[in-house]
């Protein structure tokens, strides 16, 4: 048996995986054109990428914004969600689909996920609308579109807004349709970790006219559409994209396609040899599902299936093997800091609103496939699935190395 490079044996792999973000002189010609332009602002490009951007997702209007947060916050703002509302997002996500509700004012409620995609569980999502409930907010995690038939019927049933984090789903699709255009309004996220980037950058999208121009107004700083540039209507912000993250990003799209076929391919070929190792399993797939991104890969490891190597030593094995991962998240969102305090008081709003007639104590959430993901799942980078095949098999190699020891 081969010695693991963790106990000085040789790895299964020195060399490099693709670098990113990725990049040539299309990106530098783009930049450069801005800038010796002098028109840096909101202009021809921002105008052009919303366009293009839109009708790549299938979306009816486009609006740019500094980043995915903002998007998020300003698709539930708009959608109407205030004080004294409740929004329900899935446990496991990145902070920031709970910080848009939270600058709404409005109260998240955490729902657990489906152990099989890391999804939000439409089921225990329905269990947690009350009459405060105003909005479901399902994150398409690492590009894999959720069951959105049954989030738009929970939607339809109860009067609820669906908003969707569309912030890793660039170009996928459910039965056809692009994500950010299933429910009322989606945003996405454009930061540097993105598979389409401009350090940081963001996009909301949505089919609905009147629901784009408060969006509009909402992220320029409340302007009215057509009224004087001084004219200010509502409270907004200035959540503007430049010239120069417009430009990276209409040549940034134009490689999107063929790295996503590129990504797709050799997630499918690692799904079929991952899966028959003991203990791994992969992220289910669903026929709805038309086209996805991959974000990361991810996987999900039981330990007490093999016999004891943890979680923790797998990734440190596979790590020295030349194949980078890692566990994410250690626990759900609710158990950080900034949910665990509670208190009375404007410092503790929303929750301390006096709008807010329910009831929320964080410390008591539990949504135990939210805690199991923290325990079990395994990512990759994204940028790794631009690899080769060959690529691809020194990570099949690595795992049979390290799991085999055992
Ligand atoms: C699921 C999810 N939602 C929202 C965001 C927010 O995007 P941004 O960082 O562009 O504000 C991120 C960013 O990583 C994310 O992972």
């Amino acid at each position: 048996m081969a010695e693991l490079a963790i106990n000085g044996g040789e790895p299964v792999r020195t060399k490099p995986w693709p670098a990113w973000p990725l990049f040539d002189e299309a990106e530098e010609n783009a930049l450069i054109e801005v800038l010796r332009s002098g028109r840096w602002y909101y202009a021809d490009k921002v105008k052009e990428f919303e366009k293009e951007f839109a009708a790549f997702q299938d979306a009816g209007f486009g609006i740019t914004v500094c980043n995915g947060t903002a998007a998020l916050e300003a698709a539930l703002v708009c959608r109407g969600v205030g004080a004294g509302d409740e929004v329900i997002i899935p446990a496991y996500t990145f902070q920031a689909t709970a910080d848009a509700v939270l600058r709404a004012n409005a109260i998240p409620v955490f729902c657990d996920v489906e152990l099989d995609t890391f999804n939000l569980d439409a089921e225990a999502a329905a269990v947690l609308i009350t009459d405060r409930t105003k909005a479901v907010v399902p994150v398409h995690w690492a590009g894999l579109p959720c069951d959105m038939d049954r989030i738009g019927e929970l939607a339809a049933e109860h009067g609820l807004a669906v908003v969707e984090d569309a912030c890793h789903s660039w170009g996928s699709r459910w039965k056809g349709k692009g994500t950010g255009a299933l429910g009322d309004a989606g945003g996405f996220s454009f930061q540097l970790s993105k598979n389409i980037t401009a350090g940081e950058g963001g996009i909301v999208l949505t089919d609905d006219e009147e629901l784009a121009a408060l969006m509009r107004a909402f992220v320029n700083c409340g302007r009215g559409m057509d009224d004087p540039w001084y004219g200010h209507y509502r409270l907004g912000s200035n959540y503007r994209m430049t010239e120069f993250q417009a430009a990276l990003l209409l040549v940034q799209l134009g490689r999107l396609e063929e790295q996503a076929e590129r990504r797709a391919e050799n997630a499918q070929y690692l799904n079929g040899e991952l899966s028959r190792i003991a203990g791994v399993h992969i992220v289910r797939e669903d026929e709805r599902v038309t086209r996805r991104a991959y974000h990361a890969y991810l996987l999900r490891y039981v330990a007490a299936e093999c016999d004891g190597l943890s979680r923790e030593e797998l990734i440190e094995a596979l790590s020295a093997e030349g194949i980078p991962c890692w566990g994410s998240y250690s626990e759900p969102l609710y158990r950080n800091p900034l949910f665990q305090r509670s208190g009375d008081g404007p410092e503790y709003c929303p929750l301390s609103c006096p709008y807010y007639g329910g009831r929320m104590d964080y410390s008591e959430v539990e949504c135990p496939n939210a805690e199991r993901l923290c325990r079990e799942a395994i990512w990759m980078s994204h940028s790794m699935l631009l690899g080769t095949r060959e690529d691809m098999e020194d990570i099949v190699a690595a795992f049979h190395k390290v799991c085999a020891q055992e």
